[in-house]
């Protein structure tokens, strides 16, 4: 588990400037009361698949400067595709990552990876099927939905964490005011109830899951798992299912949360936080990134040895630092559309 002073350097702070993925919308309309209670278990349409040979026809490939200061550079399509960095496996897994072939001078970047969906989500069901994540020292990746404004549009970090952390950490960030006040029931801790993030306060209000398989090599020593989320206006809740236990519902693509059980992580709206405010315009990311403002600052606390910048120059400090994706997939309610 992370540090408090680890925590509080957590990130991304994504400022999106100059990343072309078009015009976000913003919603002016009064809100909707909810509806309290469902009568009968949603239904849900596959809306989005990001799977299999086309895997990467929905994705812009990020080439700016990590946002979050990571030592790492980004490759375009064509030049992630040349390194071999961003493929489909004739299995029709995907894999993007790091570089772990070119030896570095001490401080240099490390060629990665940074994509994001061309479309936008303002809800959804979203389920993650990974093989495997990047993991190791000096490593950062990251799984998270993000709109074009930040931090006002909101983000959404569902797999987060560093160097050879093995819980995952789940955050929310938001522009102001956004406070998890409200007791919920949830399997994770919660670690800050703040979700109001700037450049200076980013800690987010976050959840640390609990069983020491949601990140990093355990995570793939037992081949991966799903990670889930429902995203409306009522709620944002998350379940994590390691791969022996991912529910039929889910393998036979017709999912029903309500029989998921209790959630790793649940951010119900409420009166100090209005969902349907703060999250809009959402890209889907993925990307590792190296050092930087987390996997740097806790670096030595985590375990590792040496400095981070002089780590990230030995290629073969990187061969775990893979995602392999089975699919993502986005849902939403029957009928909704
Ligand atoms: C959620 O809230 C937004 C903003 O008020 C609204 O535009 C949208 O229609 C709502 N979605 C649903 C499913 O009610
Ligand atoms: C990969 O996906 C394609 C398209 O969905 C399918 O036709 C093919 O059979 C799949 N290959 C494997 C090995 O599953
Ligand atoms: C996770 O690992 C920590 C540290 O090794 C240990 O104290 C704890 O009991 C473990 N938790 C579980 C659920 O295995």
């Amino acid at each position: 588990m992370h540090s408090l002073s680890a925590f509080l350097l957590s990130l991304p702070v994504v400022a999106l400037a100059g990343h072309g993925a078009g015009v976000h919308r913003r919603h002016h309309h009064a809100r909707v009361a909810g509806i309290a209670a469902r009568q009968t278990p949603t239904a849900y349409t596959l809306e989005d698949d990001y799977s299999g040979p086309d895997f990467f026809k929905g994705w812009t490939f990020f080439t700016d400067p990590d946002p979050t200061s990571g030592q790492v550079n980004y490759l375009s399509q064509s030049d992630a595709q040349a390194a071999g960095l961003a493929f489909v496996q004739s299995n029709n897994i995907t894999k993007i990552g790091v570089d772990s072939t070119t030896q570095l001078q001490p401080g240099q970047p490390r060629n990665s990876v940074r994509i994001a969906t061309t479309k936008t989500y303002d809800s959804g069901l979203f389920i993650a099927d990974f093989q495997a994540m990047p993991y190791g020292c000096s490593v950062w990746p990251a799984y998270w939905t993000v709109g074009g404004n930040w931090p006002n549009d909101g983000e959404v970090d569902i797999i987060e964490g560093v160097n050879l952390n093995v819980d995952n950490q789940i955050t929310l960030h938001t522009g102001p005011s956004c406070l998890m006040n409200e007791a919920t029931t949830m399997l994770g801790s919660l670690v800050g109830n703040t979700c109001t993030s700037s450049n200076g306060a980013n800690a987010g209000c976050a959840v640390v899951q609990s069983g020491n398989n949601s990140f990093g090599q355990p995570f793939n020593q037992m081949g991966g798992g799903v990670f889930a989320h429902s995203w409306t206006n009522e709620s944002i809740s998350f379940w994590f299912f390691p791969r022996n236990q991912v529910p039929s519902d889910i393998t036979s693509m017709n999912p029903n949360p309500d029989s998921w059980g209790t959630p790793v992580a649940n951010f119900p709206t409420q009166s100090s936080c209005d969902l349907s405010q703060h999250f809009t315009g959402h890209q889907i990311v993925l990307d590792t990134t190296l050092c930087g403002d987390w996997a740097g600052a806790a670096f030595s606390q985590d375990g590792c040895p040496g400095s981070c910048s002089n780590f990230v120059a030995d290629p073969s400090n990187f061969q775990n630092a893979q995602w392999a994706i089975s699919s993502i997939r986005v849902y939403q309610p029957s009928g909704s559309q």
